[in-house]
């Protein structure tokens, strides 16, 4: 059991904000299904994002885009019956917010009531300000996701660091502190560079979750499958592998198929 896990009993939106003004850092990591998430909980995971990247790596899509409410409902409720102790944060997919507020409402209240998560994450700055006061106004808390916003794709046309140019890194820093003005409770910082980063988390007072945004921000997240080295396709700078699963659970496999051809299993102790 992790000190952190003694510390806190249950961690809150109001916890991220503590933890940011005691500078305990924050660690974040995506899961999609109830043993994942069982796991990652009780290893003292401060926050779990139920991410739409599941689109990606639990459905095999190329991008996002794809992953349906119904389709995150379903990853969130599995999540949620797992956990004691984490924040569930779960994204809004594609096509659900971005039309009209009262529309992203409906779908963040689907989200809550449906799945039984803490809060909803969704991209952009400016262009969503409707949709997000909306939602807060509901009571639902918020966290937002700028940079890189992997939904955009077809708009950005490359995955490569956002923001390098000065027009790119203003906008930015304005939409960061404008969703504290709102009132989201964090952000999360894609694929940006580090010293505009750590700039950003210093100018807010609620928590930066960089994910590619270097060490100077509040905490870090990444996706369960990619740090556990279970997709190998997939190497950016930022990701570090934890582990070689992909490696380790072929090996598993194989050994079974061969234990299996040969007669091997099961043995006398393993039968009735
Ligand atoms: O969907 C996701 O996994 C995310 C993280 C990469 C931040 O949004």
């Amino acid at each position: 059991m992790s000190t952190a896990k003694k510390e806190y009993k249950r961690i809150t939106t109001k916890t991220l904000v503590d933890m940011k003004q005691q500078g305990e850092k924050i660690a974040m990591l995506t899961a999609y299904d109830f043993t994942m998430a069982k796991i990652v909980d009780n290893a003292g995971i401060d926050v779990i994002l139920v991410g739409d990247s599941a689109s990606n790596v639990m459905a095999g899509h190329e991008t996002t885009l794809p992953i349906t409410l119904d389709q995150m409902i379903y990853h969130a409720s599995s999540v949620i019956r797992a956990i004691e102790r984490s924040l569930v944060v779960v994204d809004l997919p594609f096509g659900s917010y971005q039309s009209d507020p009262k529309e992203a409402l409906r779908s963040a209240i689907r989200i809550m009531k449906e799945s039984g998560a803490h809060a909803v994450k969704l991209e952009g700055g400016k262009e969503v300000k409707e949709s997000i006061k909306r939602i807060l106004n509901a009571g639902i808390p918020v966290m937002g996701h700028l940079g890189l916003t992997p939904q955009s794709i077809y708009k950005f046309g490359t995955y490569s660091v956002r923001a390098k140019e000065k027009e790119e890194a203003e906008k930015l820093k304005e939409d960061a502190q404008m969703l504290e003005r709102l009132g989201c409770f964090a952000v999360v910082l894609e694929k940006v560079p580090a010293k505009l980063a750590g700039e950003i988390a210093q100018a807010i007072q609620i928590p930066v979750i960089g994910i590619g945004a270097g060490g100077g921000v509040d905490g870090q997240v990444l996706v369960m499958h990619d740090m556990l080295g279970m997709t190998h396709e997939f190497s950016p700078r930022f990701l570090r592998r934890y582990l070689d699963l992909f490696q380790e659970m072929s090996k598993a496999f194989q050994n079974y198929i061969t234990d299996v051809k040969k007669g091997d299993f099961p043995n006398e102790s393993e039968q009735y």
